[in-house]
């Protein structure tokens, strides 16, 4: 018998409450984005427990620099493509770039991905303001996924797509930062590019289970773009990501190989960490 943790049972559909209780019981959430209807049936075939409609969207798929320029209208298409392709995985949007900057508007733009993208749950970055914004989406019973550390919408503030929280001041703010999120009622966590004993401490700290990329093993899942761990994205390899593909010769077997690789522990490595 194998020793390696098997998927969640696919005669269920996996839910917010769901990812929880993965949480509580020790078993890793796999998660990985998709754009198209195709991949997504892939990524629920191969085990994936939650499919994100990212706003890498616009880098991986659409070619540009940055998430900025990704419209509601896009994310709305490529959810409801994604949405066809799933039966049992959670379905994650993202909200593009301005399209959460108030209450108001984020309570129409969730609307949409939920009633016409056919999602279960947004993802907002950031904190400060946003917190009101996660209450509000709570209130009105739409599930939130919180997005902290390198937040690529804050690109231009950041001045480039670097690791955050390695300086004691800016680690103790992530802290207060993803209490936050929970206290205002996100269901999960996105922990991206901070330093794996942060993402650790994070992690055991919170209730809500906490998904990493670039943020170490410790996590209570991991996430990475598609095109990346199918090694195919335009450019250099991102450190924390791996070439799934290589040793597997199939878009199906890679995706088996990486949610395995995450049940058990062998990915992230230290090398994919920062
Ligand atoms: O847009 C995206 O794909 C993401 C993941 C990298 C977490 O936000």
């Amino acid at each position: 018998m194998s020793a390696v943790p098997q998927p969640a049972s696919r005669t269920k559909k996996i839910t917010a409450p769901y990812l929880r209780e993965m949480k509580a019981k020790g078993e890793k959430i796999v998660m990985l984005t998709a754009y198209d209807a195709s991949f997504a049936a892939q990524c629920e075939n191969g085990g994936v427990d939650v499919v994100l409609v990212g706003d890498s969207l616009g880098m991986v798929v659409q070619g540009h620099r940055s998430t900025l320029s990704v419209t509601l209208d896009e994310t709305v298409y490529h959810c409801a493509a994604v949405a066809r392709g799933l039966n049992y995985a959670l379905l994650l949007a993202d909200l593009p770039f301005m399209t959460f900057r108030d209450v108001d508007t984020a309570l129409r733009t969730s609307a949409r991905l939920v009633a016409e993208g056919g999602a279960a749950m947004v993802k907002v970055e950031g904190a400060g303001y946003v917190l009101e914004v996660i209450r509000a989406l709570e209130q009105h019973e739409i599930p939130v996924c919180a997005h902290l550390g390198l937040t690529p919408q804050s690109v231009h503030k950041f001045g480039g797509f670097r690791v955050q929280g390695r300086d004691e001041a800016a680690a103790e703010r992530l802290v207060r930062d993803a209490h936050a999120v929970q206290d205002a009622g996100a269901s999960m966590l996105v922990l991206e590019c901070v330093p794996a004993a942060l993402a650790k401490r994070i992690s055991a700290e919170l209730t809500i289970p906490t998904i990493g990329i670039g943020a170490g093993v410790d996590c209570d899942g991991q996430v990475l773009v598609i095109y990346d761990m199918l090694g195919i994205s335009p450019g250099k390899r991102v450190r924390f990501s791996r070439d799934f593909l290589v040793g597997t010769g199939s878009v199906r077997g890679a995706i088996e190989a990486y949610a395995q690789a995450v049940r058990s522990g062998a990915f992230p490595t230290l090398e994919h960490s920062f």
